[in-house]
């Protein structure tokens, strides 16, 4: 192969030459000339960086600008300067070293900026230099983000009900065909001693009583998961909500596994969104149940316990456990091992933990099969 045919259009570049140490026996730059390169070199980073960047003096009055900052405020060429900062951010505070301020445009738009200020002693004045960063885009992003996440969370708890609607109307059934029987007994008691105030017949009615508001109950829980709402952070107890989950996710499937439940004595108190992390633990018990299909020992953990500053959920199963290559990916989305799975369960439980601060990872269970486990902080309130 021979060397490309060359264009006679296209002017070779000499190739730069290579940069060279001054040599031990060149006198370091002194006095102007040393002002003039530190000038130089200065220039040069200001209108390379990204960022906008300001300078300016003890009154606040603006001495030095880059492109980005005069692009930035809608400013033209040299237009910043002699200019009080004021103009531009009204409300920049020197001494604090970063904060997020309102910045004015010239057109009067205003937005907001993160403001890193540096501040250099030259002679008896000092100077600032305030790095500026529009964060608009950034939050706008973040925002839409969470905006999606909730969405896919909401449609998520409505496909895990749809699963879970054969169990539930069996769970809704169960207190309904007891209080059927109980009101059945209770009468056939009356018929056998009519007009008598017998407290066999008292007892049963109040057992009818119970089933029904038992009823009621996992009624208002499923409404309560189903419902698209705000995420409303309160202060409770861990252990409560995971009994609520338990039952959602343990509902028509008791015979599927044996579940214990260990609860801590100790304040397990969160700040939390009750649904979603409601969501996350019928998320984890769904998988452990699925884990331990056709398994010969089936048995299902949970466990709340309390360290210095988090509050946490072990949920242990005996199941199939975790392969390297599936431990690797488990928190990815729309990775899954069933035929069934959307790969979706995991990664929507890290998302919620992960907004409440916490912390979600999985580890194998020593006996064979899998933990799973979520730490949230410790609130410091009470509930209300
Ligand atoms: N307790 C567990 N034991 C063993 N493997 C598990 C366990 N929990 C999750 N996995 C593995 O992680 C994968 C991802 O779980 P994830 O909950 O995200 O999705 P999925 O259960 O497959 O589907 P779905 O979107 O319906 O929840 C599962 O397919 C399974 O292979
Ligand atoms: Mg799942």
């Amino acid at each position: 192969m021979g060397q490309p045919p060359t264009d006679p259009r296209v002017r070779r570049r000499r190739a730069p030459e290579p940069l060279r140490r001054p040599s031990r026996l060149e006198a370091a730059p002194t006095g102007e000339e040393a002002a003039r390169l530190a000038e130089a070199r200065l220039a040069a980073l200001m209108q390379g960086v990204a960022d906008g960047v300001l300078f300016f003096d003890e009154s606040g009055v603006l001495v030095g600008a880059n492109a980005a900052a005069e692009r930035l405020f809608g400013y033209a060429r040299g237009e910043l300067l002699g200019c009080n900062i004021s103009i531009v951010l009204p409300g920049i505070d020197p001494s604090r070293e970063r904060s997020e301020v309102e910045a004015r445009r010239k057109d009067g738009a205003r937005f907001g900026v993160e403001a890193t200020i540096g501040e250099g002693r030259g002679g008896a004045q000092r100077q600032f230099a305030a790095v500026l960063r529009d964060f608009t885009d950034a939050r706008a992003a973040r925002a839409e983000l969470q905006a999606l996440q909730s969405e896919l969370a909401y449609a998520r708890r409505l496909s895990a009900m749809g699963e879970m609607t054969a169990a539930l109307t069996h769970e809704i059934n169960q207190p309904f065909s007891a209080v059927a029987t109980y009101v059945r007994t209770a009468r056939w008691l009356l018929q056998r001693k009519p007009g008598s105030r017998s407290p066999e017949i008292e007892e049963i009615l109040d057992k009818a009583g119970a089933q029904a508001i038992r009823a009621g109950e996992i009624i208002r829980r499923l409404r309560e998961f189903v419902t698209r709402g705000d995420s409303v952070k309160t202060v409770q107890r861990l252990s409560s909500l995971v009994d609520e989950a338990t039952t959602l996710a343990f509902a028509g499937r008791r015979a599927e596994a044996r579940l214990s439940v260990v609860r801590t004595d100790g304040d397990d108190f969160v700040l939390a969104d009750r649904v979603q992390i409601q969501q996350v633990v019928v998320n984890l018990m769904r998988n452990a149940i699925e884990a331990m299909d056709g398994a010969a020992r089936r048995e299902l953990s949970l466990a709340t316990s309390v360290a210095d500053d988090c509050v946490r959920l072990d949920v242990a199963d005996t199941g199939k456990g975790l392969d390297e290559a599936a431990r690797l990916a488990l928190f990815q989305p729309f990775r899954s091992s069933k035929t069934k799975g959307m790969g979706l369960g995991l990664s929507i439980s890290r998302s919620i933990v992960e907004a409440h601060g916490g912390r979600i990872w999985a580890e194998p269970n020593s006996g064979g099969g899998a933990i799973f486990s979520f730490t949230l902080p410790k609130a410091e309130g009470r509930p209300e």
